[in-house]
């Protein structure tokens, strides 16, 4: 395998790391995780999870904890009863912590709010009454377009009270991808707001949502937070601004416990079809998991830490790392509107500094950037305070790796490397800060409950140093619980290729080392992973053919030193359509426009080609590999399985000439 890790020379030298970084004997004595988790989970896996469930509050106590009798539909903690936000506020509150802070929230402009659990609780619980107030009743699907505001958490709170099911559209979304994922759910009712701040400037929101509910029947009512100022259009009967829906409502809600298999979200994330899939997650497993990993692998002190997770809310690591974990926890957290770079390149650095924060959880593209905007940056601020440092979203380069540990950390603070998925709604491969001997580029072991094995074609798994697929195969807390109105699909897409193992396949490849640690080695499907974030080749194929001058396109995911991956594509032109116009700069920004359009900006791609064919094997599948060579300018690889091993020549000698 691994046609992918031998074409990228950044993961092959990831391959001959060998430093590791033992834990400090002051850290380990005071670390929450130890090595005994693992002999303990191993004897009993659902023993040590039903220890982890106990943490939280449950109106009813679970039966069983495991119902796998319908794999690969799992059923945890059957039975059992309980209020997600309740267990995110309330509960805290009731044990004396309401005074304690749970959002220091920072807008872009430099504005800020400070929210203790306390307020939490009122917030959710008035938000609560004013959704209820509209006519949502549990079991209505909820969409939430908007960007880092306070209210956002109060939103998705508010749904998991009720048990209204949400699902965030991550606001750099454009109108039809919002559109196609409200009609998929068929969601009720839309939370946005008038606009964002992006780089000191309003971007405004609502106009996408007034494109996207015009051809959305199912949704009734549209709730606009007062955010950006910007003017917006209104319709009467269905829009309703925020504060007068909400300001007035009582800040007392009493919260009904849902089953532990309540759905609590839907989230779309795209696969190797131009259709995202609605991953469905619910309620007591996934609370479990994600409560359980933001307090072992973070290492968190709720009463001293000061947490902040840098993703988004529109993906899951906002929806694992900011909301659910981190609130179940009682943590005390950063959560910033705006980009990095806003008003100057130390923004994060000044944000540590003024808050203290100790856990800093953020993403390899972010690493790649602050390198490329300087060592000194950093240095220019006090960041003592950082103790526990993590990444997530793809492999970690060991220099990147590096640079975070001694520019950020200090050489100090244990980095964990964390990999998971929006499908397995919580980290599942990392070190354990205080417990692990960590290396540069590995997440090294499945946590304590987990298990992971990385296999060959035939779901034979292989010895140490040894390469192929990485699977799952136990069943997890967090796991998704299929994908939104299409069992099938689920099926197909995850339980397929292993099937006859009953593995869930990841879509990830992976290696050992000689110690038994793995190695993530980017995805072996039609996924690209740009700035972390999931794109399938196809969903940019299909965008690039909706536009009228393309005939026919080709996506491939080139290795790039910031974001990881960068999206090239390779398009044929329609008959008629001239040539040199369109493969002008004018008609080649219009084509990466019209990819913004239809999907959203982070989906544009950093190059167009306009080529004259297209490499195919005889069977007509598309030959990326061939393509990624070109992509990245190296030679052109095995061509022997091409229908027509003239098409290479074609494409390079045309694209000689464009130069
Ligand atoms: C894919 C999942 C998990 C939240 C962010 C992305 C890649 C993620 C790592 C890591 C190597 C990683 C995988 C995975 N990935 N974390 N620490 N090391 N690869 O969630 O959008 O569902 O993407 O991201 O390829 O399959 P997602």
């Amino acid at each position: 395998m691994t046609e992918q890790s031998g074409q990228n020379p950044a993961l092959d030298n990831l391959l001959s790391e060998s430093r590791t970084f033992p834990p400090s004997a002051e850290f380990a004595a005071q670390a929450n995780a130890t090595a005994e988790m693992y002999t303990t989970a191993d004897a009993d896996r659902e023993a040590f999870w039903a220890t982890q469930a106990e943490q939280l509050h449950w109106e009813t106590s679970w039966s069983k904890v495991l119902d796998w009798s319908e794999a690969p539909f799992a059923k945890w903690f059957v039975g059992g009863k309980l209020n997600v936000a309740y267990n995110c506020a309330d509960r805290h509150v009731a044990a004396g912590n309401g005074d304690r802070v749970a959002i220091h929230w920072e807008g872009e402009p430099g504005d800020s709010r400070t929210i203790t659990y306390a307020d939490l609780q009122r917030e959710v619980s008035r938000t609560a009454n004013a959704f209820a107030s509209l006519g949502l009743t549990k079991g209505d699907r909820v969409a939430i377009y908007m960007q880092m505001i306070p209210e956002t958490v109060f939103t998705m709170l508010a749904c998991a009270r009720l048990g209204l099911t949400h699902s965030v559209v991550f606001a750099g979304f454009s109108s039809e991808a919002l559109r196609s994922r409200i009609d998929d759910a068929q969601a009720k009712a839309v939370i946005t707001v008038d606009g964002q701040f992006r780089r000191g400037k309003v971007a405004p929101l609502k106009p996408a949502v007034d494109e996207a509910v015009a051809q959305t029947p199912s949704v009734e009512k549209v709730v606009v937070v007062k955010r950006g100022e910007n003017d917006v259009a209104w319709t009467e009967g269905r829009d309703i601004w925020w504060h007068d829906l909400v300001d007035h409502q009582s800040d007392q809600h009493t919260a009904e416990a849902h089953d532990a298999e309540h759905p609590l979200y839907i989230l779309y994330t795209s696969g190797t079809t131009g259709k995202p899939k609605g991953i469905l997650h619910t309620s007591g497993g996934y609370l479990t998991q994600a409560a359980y990993t933001h307090r072992n692998v973070f290492d968190l002190k709720p009463e001293s830490d000061v947490y902040w997770c840098t993703a988004d809310i529109g993906w899951v690591t906002g929806h694992s790392y900011i909301v659910y974990g981190p609130l179940a926890n009682g943590a005390t957290q950063v959560i910033y509107e705006g980009t990095p770079n806003s008003p100057h390149e130390a923004r994060h650095w000044e944000i540590v500094q003024k808050y203290g924060v100790t856990i800093y959880y953020t993403a390899p593209t972010l690493i790649r950037t602050f390198m490329k905007w300087g060592d000194h940056l950093p240095a220019e601020y006090d960041l003592s305070s950082l103790r526990v440092l993590g990444s997530v979203g793809e492999p970690i380069n060991p220099e990147a790796w590096m640079w975070f540990r001694e520019h950020v950390g200090r050489n100090q603070a244990p980095i964990v490397d964390t990999w998971w998925q929006t499908e397995t709604g919580a980290i599942m491969i990392s070190p354990l800060p205080g417990v692990t001997a960590t290396k540069p580029g590995s997440a090294q072991r499945p946590l304590p409950g987990i298990s992971a094995k990385v296999v060959d074609d035939t779901g034979e798994q292989v010895g140490p140093g040894g390469g192929g697929y990485l699977v799952l195969d136990k069943p997890w807390p967090g796991m998704l619980r299929g994908i939104w109105g299409d069992p099938e699909r689920y099926r197909d897409t995850y339980w397929s290729r292993f099937g006859a193992q009953g593995y869930y396949f990841a879509g990830d490849g992976a290696k050992y080392d000689e110690d038994g640690d793995v190695w993530l080695l980017g995805r072996v499907d039609d996924v690209m992973n740009v700035s972390g974030h999931r794109i399938s080749t196809t969903e940019v194929e299909s965008a690039l053919v909706s536009h009228p001058t393309v005939a026919e396109a080709a996506v491939v995911g080139a290795t790039d030193p910031t974001t990881g991956q960068g999206i090239v594509a390779f398009v044929i032109l329609r008959g008629g359509v001239a040539e040199d116009e369109a493969k002008g700069t004018e008609a080649i920004t219009a084509l990466r426009n019209h990819v913004a359009t239809e999907i959203g900006p982070i989906a544009k791609p950093r190059q167009i080609m306009v080529v004259p064919e297209l490499p195919k094997t005889r069977s007509g599948k598309i030959m990326r590999r061939l393509l990624r060579d070109v992509a990245e300018n190296r030679q052109v690889g095995d061509v022997t399985t091409l229908a027509d091993s003239s098409v290479m020549d074609l494409i390079s000698s045309g694209l000689q000439s464009d130069k």
